[in-house]
C-alpha cells in the first residue's frame, strides 16, 4: 500500500509517499481502507518534531495523522461492533501511532464509530479530532449547561468551529473571536457575537462569561481570566494554563486547565448523531490529493484555514 512517511523531523520535504506492507491488525482492531484523512496543527508541529513527535519517534516506519474516514475490509477476532463493508471515522490512537496517511489503517475498533450516511468522506475525517476536541472540553471538562455564556477563541478554526456549533447545540450564548474575514462564516455557524480581535480587545468587550475555550495561549489565556466569572471555567487545549495562572485562577474563584484529547469511539457516535442530523457541520475548507499532503500541510501552518483541511486517498 502507499503511504507519506516522514523520514526525519523537519519540512514538508520529508513527507515521502512510500510502498509498504499493510498494517496487521490485532484482536481488538479493524483494518479500514480510508478514503479521506484530515489535517489537525498537530501533524504539522509533530512533522517537525514537536507536537507529539516524541512519543511517536520510535516508530517504523514514521507515518503521522490520527483523522480518518473509509471502508472496515477486515475485523480482529474480539471485535464484534463492526464488520467488512461498514463505514466508519474516528481518531485513531491519539496521542499515540495514528499512523494514518495510509491507504490502510490498523485502529482499535474502540476508535471508531459508524460514518454518518449524509456526510461525505471528506466532512466525516474532518469532524473527529477537532470535533471531539471541542466535544470533549466543552461538555465532559466543563458541563456546559443551556443559557451560559461561552467565549470562543479562534472560533473559524477546526477546533472553534465545531466548538461554536457544540455550544450552540446546548443552549450556549457564544461569543467568538476571528478577523473581520470570518464575520459571515461565525454568524453561519451561529455565533450570537464576533470579536474581531485585530479590531477589538476581547478582555474589555466579554464579560460575565462561563466558560472559556482557549486554543492560542501566552497572553490570550492570562487576559481570558479578565472576563471569566466567579464559578466559571478556562480551559486551554494549548498548555496555556501555569502554575501562575491556575493561581491566579484560584484567587477569583475560577477553575483552569489544560487539556489533550482523547481517542474515544463512544464520543464519535454522539457526535456522529449530531453530524447525521446536520446540528453540526464539518466545514472543509480545502481537499488536496494523497500525493500533495505537503501541500495540506502548509495551509495548516498559515493559522488561517477556516474549518478543516483534507487529504483524499481514494
Ligand atoms: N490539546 C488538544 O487536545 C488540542 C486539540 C486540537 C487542537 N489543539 C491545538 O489548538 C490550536 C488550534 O487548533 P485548530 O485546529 O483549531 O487550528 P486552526 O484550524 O489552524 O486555526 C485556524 C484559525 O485560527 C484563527 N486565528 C489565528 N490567530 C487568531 C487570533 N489571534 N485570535 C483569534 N483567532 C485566530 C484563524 O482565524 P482568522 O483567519 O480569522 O485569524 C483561523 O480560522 C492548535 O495549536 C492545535 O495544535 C490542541
Amino acid at each position: 500500500m502507499k503511504a507519506i512517511v516522514l523520514t526525519e523531523p523537519g519540512g514538508i520535504e520529508n513527507l515521502t509517499i512510500t510502498e509498504i506492507e499493510r498494517p496487521a491488525i490485532q484482536k481488538d482492531e479493524v483494518l479500514v481502507k480510508v478514503k479521506a484523512i484530515s489535517l489537525n496543527p498537530v501533524d504539522v508541529k509533530s512533522r517537525s518534531g514537536k507536537g507529539v513527535y516524541g512519543r511517536i519517534k520510535e516508530g517504523k516506519p514514521l507515518i503521522l495523522g490520527w483523522d480518518i474516514s473509509g471502508e472496515v475490509t477486515q475485523v480482529g477476532e474480539d471485535v464484534t461492533s463492526f464488520k467488512p463493508g461498514d463505514e466508519v471515522f474516528g481518531m485513531v490512537n491519539f496521542p499515540g501511532h495514528g499512523k494514518a496517511y495510509a491507504e490502510y489503517v490498523a485502529a482499535p475498533a474502540n476508535h471508531l464509530a459508524i460514518k454518518p450516511t449524509k456526510i461525505s468522506h471528506a466532512e466525516a475525517a474532518a469532524a473527529t479530532l477537532a470535533n471531539l476536541t471541542a466535544w470533549q472540553v466543552l461538555v465532559q471538562q466543563a458541563h456546559l449547561k443551556t443559557g451560559q455564556r461561552v467565549l470562543i477563541h479562534a472560533a473559524a478554526g477546526g477546533v472553534g468551529h465545531f466548538a461554536v456549533q457544540i455550544a450552540k447545540h446546548y443552549g450556549a450564548t457564544v461569543i467568538g473571536t476571528a478577523s473581520a474575514a470570518n464575520a459571515d462564516f461565525l454568524k453561519n455557524i451561529g455565533v450570537d457575537e464576533h470579536l474581531d480581535y485585530t479590531q477589538t480587545n476581547f478582555e474589555t468587550a466579554a464579560h460575565n462569561i462561563d466558560i472559556v475555550l482557549d486554543p492560542l495561549g501566552g497572553d490570550n489565556t492570562r487576559k481570558s481570566l479578565e472576563v471569566l466569572k466567579a464559578g466559571g471555567y478556562l480551559i486551554s487545549i494549548v498548555g496555556g494554563v501555569t502554575e501562575e495562572i491556575k493561581n491566579l485562577a484560584e484567587q477569583k474563584g475560577i477553575s483552569a486547565a489544560n487539556y489533550l484529547v482523547q481517542s474515544s469511539g463512544s464520543d464519535m457516535e454522539q457526535l456522529a448523531q449530531l453530524l447525521q442530523s446536520g446540528e453540526i457541520k464539518a466545514h472543509v475548507y480545502q481537499e488536496y490529493p494523497f500525493e500533495n499532503i505537503g501541500e495540506a500541510h502548509q495551509q495548516v501552518e498559515t493559522a488561517k484555514t477556516r474549518g478543516k483541511v483534507v487529504v483524499l486517498v481514494d
